[in-house]
């Protein structure tokens, strides 16, 4: 049996139109995690510009190393996402190495590796794509940067100096997100391949040197009939993910 745990906002700055919102939302935090599942093709319908704000005002409430809440996210959508969308896609064909803003080329070993494999299986399985099919995977693979079709795509940003604490924090910022936005019918794919050629995005928010895009997160309603959004990852067990000493 799940427990049940609704999501108290403590901030009295969080406005009205929040709290009323949340009175209303019946899916506790084990229903979305037991239900979400990575989403790679969207209906064009955007997410209503306040449920955005209420979301993003909510997510403040992730915590921080120190509190330094150091995630500065940018939000495209629109005009501006689809000039992105085309300048990314550009960016990726010229055939130039990636050059993230920080270290992101990790080289899966061992159990990892057959996970990440496991992982891509599920995927290109559910869309029927062969494992010997390069050109199809390429393709799906391109459509990273076309932000699966969403109607919007988050960009999550950081000074550069902090490193491996930061990106914890960026990360669990992402997270909080991720279940906003499932409580609300709103489904998402972190990508780290955001953050792979970010030149284009840099320009667009007009970044300073010291700051880098660390990943990113194509959002909004779920096409559920899209053979890509029917993939489904498993997970380890119990005994592989955790310790218990007493
Ligand atoms: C930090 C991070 C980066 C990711 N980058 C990508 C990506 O670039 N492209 C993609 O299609 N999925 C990406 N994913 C989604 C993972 O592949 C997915 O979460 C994982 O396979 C588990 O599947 P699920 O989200 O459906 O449970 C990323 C996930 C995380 C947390």
């Amino acid at each position: 049996m799940s427990v049940r745990l609704p999501l108290f906002v403590y901030d009295s700055t969080v406005p009205p139109i929040v709290r009323s919102h949340m009175a209303a939302t019946a899916m506790s935090v084990s229903d979305a995690l037991e239900t979400r599942s990575s989403a790679r093709a969207f209906r064009p319908a955007p997410v209503p510009q306040a449920l955005l704000r209420e979301i993003f005002t909510l997510a403040r409430q992730a915590p921080s190393n120190c509190n330094v809440q150091p995630c500065r996210a940018y939000v495209v959508s629109g005009a501006k996402k689809d000039r992105l969308k085309q300048e990314l896609v550009s960016a990726v064909m010229s055939g130039s190495p990636p050059n993230p803003d920080f270290e992101w080329n990790v080289k899966y070993q061992g159990e990892h590796r057959e996970r990440q494999f496991g992982s891509a299986n599920a995927l290109y399985g559910a869309m029927g794509i062969e494992r010997a099919d390069k050109q199809r995977r390429q393709i799906a693979m391109l459509r990273n940067w076309q932000f699966f079709d969403a109607p919007h795509a988050a960009f999550f940003t950081m000074a550069k100096y902090l490193g491996l604490t930061g990106a914890v924090d960026l990360g669990i910022y992402a997270q909080t997100l991720v279940m906003l936005m499932t409580e609300r019918g709103i489904s998402s794919c972190m990508q780290g391949a955001l953050g792979m050629f970010p030149d284009p995005a840099r320009r667009m928010f007009g970044l300073a040197e010291d700051t880098g895009i660390l990943f990113g997160m194509s959002f909004g309603y779920a096409d559920e009939d899209a053979p890509a959004n029917k993939a489904r990852t498993d997970r380890v067990t119990l005994d592989s993910t955790v310790r218990f000493l007493s």
